[in-house]
């Protein structure tokens, strides 16, 4: 399948175009300077398309077969980047999925967005911002899985992850590399039984592939 990775020059979305590169899928990263281009080829991507989240990006979506949504405005811009960006940016790839008739589709989310009055002011609109997407993507046509994970370390993949539908008790204390959240998007996308759900996951125990039958 050919796997369109939004955010692919992000820290997470490199390890997504690297475990595409490794994976019988070809990843079409999505990346918004030129100077980005030549670093994701080198990663493994098949095909880099130069697109901006806050313009018409619907040509990306072109002999796609599913998407990977991991773009994120980043805590270095204020709550209008998080609405045009976290927000507005993935309900309008959503769009364009269903346009286009791109059916899979896979949101990097975050713990925390099922109760964002508890994320303290700082975080808040960003929480707020991705539970509305996530809860617009629920909406949707599209065979969606949601992905919340806890904290981004930049660990190496350790292979082992803790994942709930059920949703963490307590998250405190507790990360997962950006490394094993990028296996983790890879994974789902031709794993029926995470179709149509929504999990958080941290570092832990399980195997990654045991803990994702698992849901
Ligand atoms: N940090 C955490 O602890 C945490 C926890 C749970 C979930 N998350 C989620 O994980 C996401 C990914 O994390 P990360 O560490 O990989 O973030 P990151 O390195 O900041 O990557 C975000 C990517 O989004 C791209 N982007 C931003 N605005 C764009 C636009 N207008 N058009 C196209 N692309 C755009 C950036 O492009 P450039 O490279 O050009 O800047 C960057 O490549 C976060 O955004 C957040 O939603 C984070």
């Amino acid at each position: 399948m050919n796997i369109l990775v939004i955010g692919a020059n992000g820290q997470v979305g490199r390890n997504i175009v690297k475990e595409l590169a490794e994976s019988n899928h070809d990843a079409v990263a999505m990346v918004r300077k030129e100077q980005q281009v030549d670093t994701l080829k080198e990663l493994g991507a098949a095909k880099v398309v130069l697109a901006d989240l806050e313009k018409d990006f619907s040509d990306a979506f072109d002999g796609v077969d599913a998407v990977i949504f991991a773009a994120g405005s980043g805590p270095k811009t204020g709550p209008d980047k998080t609405l045009t960006i976290d927000l507005w940016g993935s309900v309008k790839a959503m769009r364009y999925a269903e346009e286009k008739g791109v059916k899979r589709f896979v949101q990097l989310s975050s713990v925390g967005t099922d109760n964002p009055d508890a994320g303290g002011e700082s975080m808040k609109p960003y929480l707020v911002a991705k539970r509305a997407a996530d809860d617009l993507l629920l909406t949707t046509g599209l065979e969606y899985t949601i992905v919340r994970p806890g904290p981004l370390s930049d660990e190496e993949k350790s292979g082992k992850i803790e994942a709930t539908t059920e949703g963490f008790e307590s998250f405190e204390n507790r990360s997962i590399p950006r490394a094993d959240v990028a296996n983790v998007l890879v994974s789902v996308i031709d794993r029926p039984n995470t179709y149509n759900k929504i999990f958080e996951v941290l570092q832990g125990e399980h195997e990654t592939g045991q803990a994702l039958e698992s849901l």
